[in-house]
């Protein structure tokens, strides 16, 4: 049975994307169980770059079908920032409330109708001759002060669309079923399906 390398070490994401995969014909490996592969920085400038240099690398290093993601907030008052920069938009190593505050006090002057945002997820899978990414939306606004303490993150700010509570105060059966992680790996897992099903030659043996 093929076996594919997915790119991460966070067990709750792990958990999320693989119910968002269940019933492939594959057997799912993380990073938590290849603790030999290092860290990959995340330096590209768009969320394509970076799932792709991460799926990448780790087929480069593991010769084995590998799938990743980057995710991240846009907001529109602000140009799409945080963007890439989600994860250390207060700076480097710091914590969700940072960049919650950070987040705030550049949307402090910015009325409540001008507060849309999206997250962005892009998942990228890197096989033999095979490179394919896949996007997921979810749209919403960016509320004045956080509510609620499910999830992580910008989701204590995010209101999505069609709902009035913030991603935080949501269960994460209805945040997962929304996602833009859901909609990313969903159709990801249409295309690993036909995929998987897709005759191959084995690697040759030179
Ligand atoms: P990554 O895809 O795990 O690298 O996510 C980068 C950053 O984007 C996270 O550290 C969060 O700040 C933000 N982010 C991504 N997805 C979510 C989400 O579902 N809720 C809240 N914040 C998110």
């Amino acid at each position: 049975m093929q076996t594919i390398i997915l790119a991460s070490r966070n067990p709750g994401k792990i958990r999320e994307i693989l119910s968002l995969l269940a019933g492939l014909e594959c057997r799912f490996v993380s990073l938590s169980d290849l603790p030999e592969i290092p860290e990959i920085a995340e330096d590209g400038s768009t969320f394509e770059e970076n799932a792709l240099l991460k799926a990448r690398q780790i087929f480069g290093l593991t010769q084995t079908p590998a799938l990743a993601d980057d995710s991240g907030l846009e907001v529109g008052a602000l140009d799409n920032r945080p963007g890439v920069r989600s994860a250390r938009y207060a700076g480097e190593n710091v914590s969700y409330d940072d960049n919650n505050k950070k987040l705030l006090g550049e949307l402090a002057r910015i009325p409540p109708r001008h507060r849309r945002a999206r997250f962005r997820c892009v998942a990228a899978f890197v096989a033999p001759g095979v490179e394919h990414l896949t996007e997921g939306l979810c749209r919403g606004r960016i509320i004045e002060s956080p509510r609620g303490y499910n999830g992580f993150g910008y989701d204590p700010l995010f209101v999505p669309d069609g709902y009035l509570q913030t991603f935080a105060e949501l269960s994460s059966e209805i945040k997962n079923s929304i996602s833009h992680r859901h909609h990313a790996f969903t159709a990801m897992a249409g295309y690993l399906k036909e995929y998987l099903e897709t005759p191959r030659q084995p690697p040759s043996s030179q």
